[in-house]
């Protein structure tokens, strides 16, 4: 079923950080099959390019494929330079590029915490210096969509710099959507829950225990599609969410609050066993 107009995102030009792969090329998909200009980017050359090349041939549109590591601005000032200079303008920034990897935190040497943070802290904070600076210098709005997880409100062992990092970007969410809307720029973030894609799943459930155990949380019992992500994410960066601005969606089947909930390892207990604490709990009356 068709959820958009096939105009949603008409004459909407959208930079996508990480855009070759996962949950970015997904939404890069979607943005293009409702009539937006795409560049997407990464540090893969080869990767991009076939991304590009591939999303063309099947959702037409235009995809422009651009060479950036998020940790270093110059490389960002660049990025910006080039699709700014390609499509005239940028209308919406995805910061959707991430690092991380599950690992006991003593583990981890400076450098591994650095890759992390680098890349979804320092990348995303230099995506949005560059890309707010032109705004607010050119008067233009602006929507800029950070992909956060539900776990930078939490908090998470096992991946504590990638948990550091996304509570930062969220507070830079929160923070501009303050500071920066009487530019006419919004901010907006989505929490996804566990979704397969092969970036994440290859460092964070590498083992098929690991990958039954992450589905064994989530309340309707399956991982998200990327679809339904891109389907939010177009909603979130369109005119028909221009109010929104500031907030974080959580997309993950209810599995956070699964976790939250003091009781909610009841859900294990048999038809059983519930007869028989049944009787137990009334035995107060
Ligand atoms: C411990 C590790 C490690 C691991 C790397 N390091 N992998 N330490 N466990 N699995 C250490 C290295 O030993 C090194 O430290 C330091 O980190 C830098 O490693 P490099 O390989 O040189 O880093 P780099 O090439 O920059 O790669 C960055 C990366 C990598 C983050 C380590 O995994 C990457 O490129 N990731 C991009 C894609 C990605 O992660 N996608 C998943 C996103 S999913 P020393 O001290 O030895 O030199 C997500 C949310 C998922 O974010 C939520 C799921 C529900
Ligand atoms: P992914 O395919 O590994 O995506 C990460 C992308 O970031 C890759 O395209 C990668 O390309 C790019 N990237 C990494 N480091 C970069 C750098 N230094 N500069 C530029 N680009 C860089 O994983 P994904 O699952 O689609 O993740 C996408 C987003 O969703 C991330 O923000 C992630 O935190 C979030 N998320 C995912 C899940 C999930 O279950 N999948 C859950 C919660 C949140 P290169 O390697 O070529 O640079």
């Amino acid at each position: 079923m068709e959820a958009f107009s096939k105009e949603l995102l008409k004459e909407t030009t959208i930079l996508i950080t990480g855009g070759g792969t996962g949950l970015g090329r997904a939404m890069a998909e979607r943005f293009l099959q409702l009539g937006a200009k795409v560049a997407i980017c990464g540090r893969r050359e080869e990767v991009l390019r076939s991304a590009a090349e591939e999303m063309t041939a099947g959702c037409g549109g235009e995809v422009l494929a651009q060479c950036c590591d998020v940790r270093d601005p110059e490389q960002v000032r660049d990025c910006v330079d080039a699709v700014w200079r390609y499509f005239g303008s940028i209308d919406v920034l995805v910061n959707n590029a991430a690092g991380n990897f599950i690992s006991p935190t003593e583990r981890l040497s400076p450098r591994a915490v650095d890759a992390v943070l680098g890349i979804v802290l320092h990348g995303t904070f230099y995506m949005t210096l560059e890309v707010g600076k032109r705004w607010i210098e050119q008067k233009r709005p602006g929507t800029m969509l950070n992909i956060a997880t539900t776990y930078a409100s939490t908090g998470s062992g096992y991946v504590v710099p990638s948990a550091a990092a996304k509570a930062g970007v969220l507070a830079l969410t929160r923070s501009l959507a303050v500071e920066w809307a009487p530019y006419g720029i919004r901010q907006v973030a989505i929490a996804p829950g566990p979704f397969p894609t092969e970036g994440a799943w290859s460092r964070l459930s590498p083992t098929p225990e690991l990958a039954e155990k992450m589905l064994g949380r989530v309340p309707l019992g399956r991982t998200g599609r990327p679809q339904e992500l891109a389907d939010l994410a177009a909603f979130l960066i369109s005119d028909a969410a221009a109010y929104i601005n500031g907030e974080v969606i959580t997309i993950d089947g209810g599995e956070w609050l699964r976790g939250a909930g003091q009781f909610n390892n009841l859900a294990e207990v048999t038809k059983e066993e519930w007869d028989r604490l049944s009787e137990l709990t009334r035995k107060g009356k």
